[in-house]
């Protein structure tokens, strides 16, 4: 792995506007669940300096070893891990990390992973149709199985619930039709397949986006994995302690805005017990930071294309010194 992947191969979005909301402390001790190729492990420890601590996790073993060209010029305060966000709790234990004073996700895939076609997340090279994030460390189904083994109805159902695909049926059943004259291995054979059967949509996104999208959230489990991530990482803030997420499309933000919010809304009083007053001192734990997700501007759009669909939110567990802290 080449220093170009640790030293920016992959541009970090709204870099500037999740230090701000992590609100950084020399001294403090740090999680970045999404190492990828660096740029907002390098932008933590900055803002940390000359003593925070970061602990930067990544599922994906090409990650972790392009990042020890960082690990090595900010030596000592930066600590790689190779794991997924399922395994975040076992994860901070190991290096002793009860309590961490921020934590941030910036979900999806790496420029890394989606350029390099051997990975086979992109319809624009051609690649093995794989797709797997941790390169089969731990995960054996391939977007190749899901292709070559689901039916019509499983498919349609994937294609509809992962990738928001209105023509779900469609790409299923040309696929099922395909395969029948020979399966599916690379990239190019399912893409070429979906740009013949789909029409786009909208000006500019190819045919293949959705179902490309279903696939690799499908391979990598993605959505269960972002619930346990983010719940763990809320469970480990120390009091003030704040949490940022940056997602890119609707299903992920939805499922952050949802715990977000449930987290920081009074808990539900149930039984007998909901009959007496409630205690006006007796606030939620967790503070929502940003009421709206922030997104990028207009100029970061324009130099990072990627940025496009980015939303950030925050949320701090409660100060221990603000009124109703248990
Ligand atoms: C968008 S990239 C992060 C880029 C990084 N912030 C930067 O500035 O370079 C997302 C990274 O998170 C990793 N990732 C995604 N889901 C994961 C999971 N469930 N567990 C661990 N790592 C995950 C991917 O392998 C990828 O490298």
């Amino acid at each position: 792995m080449t220093a170009v992947f640790a030293e920016g191969g992959h541009r970090g979005v709204m870099v500037a506007e999740v230090m701000a909301g992590l609100k950084l402390a020399p001294g403090g001790r740090y999680l970045d669940a999404t190492f990828g190729g660096g740029g907002h492990a390098k932008a933590l420890l900055e803002a940390s300096a000359p003593d925070g601590l970061v602990l930067a996790l990544d599922r994906d073993p090409a990650a972790i070893a392009g990042g020890r060209v960082l690990e090595d010029r900010f030596a000592g305060r930066l600590r790689l891990s190779e794991g997924s966000f399922a395994q975040l709790g076992t994860i901070l234990a190991e290096h002793g990390w009860e309590r961490i004073h921020g934590a941030m996700f910036d979900l999806g895939v790496s420029s890394h992973q989606l350029d390099t076609a051997q990975r086979g997340f992109s319809f624009r090279f051609d690649g093995p149709l794989d797709m797997r994030m941790d390169q089969g460390r731990q995960t054996s189904t391939t977007a190749a199985h899901l292709v070559n083994g689901l039916d019509v109805r499983e498919l349609t159902q994937l294609f509809f619930q992962l990738g928001e695909e209105p023509q779900a049926k469609r790409a299923a059943r040309a696929i099922v039709e395909a395969r029948a004259r020979e399966l599916f291995t690379s990239t190019q054979q399912l893409a070429t397949l979906l740009q013949e059967t789909l029409s786009s949509g909208r000006p500019g996104l190819h045919p293949a986006t959705r179902v490309f999208q279903a696939l690799r959230m499908a391979v990598n489990n993605e959505l269960e994995q972002l619930e346990q991530g983010i719940k763990s990482a809320m469970e480990h803030l120390a009091w003030g302690g704040r949490l940022a997420v940056i997602s890119f499309h609707s299903l992920e933000d939805r499922l952050v805005k949802q715990i977000f919010k449930t987290a920081s809304q009074p808990p539900p009083v149930e039984g007998p017990m909901r009959l007496l007053p409630q205690d006006p001192q007796a606030l939620p734990p967790y503070v929502l930071m940003t009421r709206k997700p922030v997104t990028p501007g207009e100029e970061e759009v324009r130099a990072n294309p990627r940025a496009r669909s980015a939303k950030l939110r925050v949320i701090q567990r409660r100060p221990l010194d603000a009124p109703g802290v248990a």
